[in-house]
């Protein structure tokens, strides 16, 4: 088989890309190919503004995946295709610099994408206004709460080229209240920004509050066990009957997938 990984910029291109993300045949393992790899012939397409939802056992891959799709790493065999370009990250930890500013944060990505200064001080505004820290800018990181710090490091995710936004349990530290407000932003922003999303957690009722789709990962060989289309309105809340409802079900569905796995 033949790996080839595609992240072509879309300059120059009017057309809307098809897809925000497509993996065909993905297989990949770290090491030795004698253990069933960690991800097996993974087939997933993302639409553009799509907001999908990963879920699956600890070790089963689902961080692999999203670095496959960022390009950080190259699939032992199959094709990722991300032809918006490169996808901005965000992980559970923030990482932000805490030697700059909450504003300054934001616009040390703007800078990656070579805004000039006033551009940058302008933009960065923006966003912290869309993630509603529009008075906390010139605060320092150590100044900021846990919730804020993700919302400055979401801030500085959207400052970030390409239509494609990969979170790595982003909410995954925080406390209930603060992770139910950032569903609600998040939840805004997407509607706002047209952004497609792949979503890593482990909380299938955050899966079914946020996803449009949600898909569970099965272990060892990681595959595609089975996938749910969330028909439920935005916004939804996380204790709605319905959201309930569904969550139960994948719920079952991945305990099954853990028991088989053994943790
Ligand atoms: N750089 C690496 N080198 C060797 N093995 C790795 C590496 N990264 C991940 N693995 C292994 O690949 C498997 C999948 O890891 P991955 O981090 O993708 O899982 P995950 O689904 O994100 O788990 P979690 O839910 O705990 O974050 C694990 O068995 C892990 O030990
Ligand atoms: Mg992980």
């Amino acid at each position: 088989m033949t790996t080839t990984v595609t992240a072509v910029g879309g300059q120059g291109s009017t057309a809307p890309a098809a897809v925000a993300a497509r993996l065909t045949g993905v297989t990949h393992h770290f090491g030795e190919a004698s253990r069933p790899p960690v991800l097996d012939r993974i087939d997933l397409t993302v639409a553009p503004g799509e907001f999908v939802c990963l879920l699956g056992a600890s070790g089963c891959g689902k961080s692999t995946l999203l670095s496959l799709v960022a390009g950080l790493d190259e699939p032992v065999s199959g094709t990722v295709e991300v032809p918006g370009g490169r996808p901005a990250l965000m992980f559970q930890e923030p990482a932000l610099y805490p030697w700059l500013t909450a504003a300054g944060n934001v616009e040390l990505a703007l800078r990656l994408r070579g805004l000039a200064r006033a551009e940058r001080r302008e933009e960065a505004q923006r966003l912290l206004t869309l993630v509603r820290l529009e008075g906390s800018g010139p605060k320092r990181v150590h100044e900021l709460s846990g919730g804020m710090r993700q919302r400055v490091a979401l801030a500085r995710a959207l400052a970030q080229e390409g239509d494609l936004l990969l979170m790595d349990e982003p909410f995954a530290a925080l406390d209930a209240i603060t992770r139910d407000v950032l569903h609600e932003e998040l939840t805004r922003i997407w509607t706002e920004t047209g952004r497609a999303v792949i979503f890593v957690t482990h909380n299938v009722r955050e899966a079914v509050r946020l996803g449009q789709r949600v898909v569970l990962l099965s272990s060892r060989p990681g595959r595609v066990a089975r996938e749910w289309a969330v028909d439920i309105p935005q916004p939804r809340r996380i204790e709605d009957p319905d959201v309930s409802r569904l969550s139960a079900e994948i719920t079952e569905d991945l305990r099954q997938e853990i028991a088989r796995h053994g943790h």
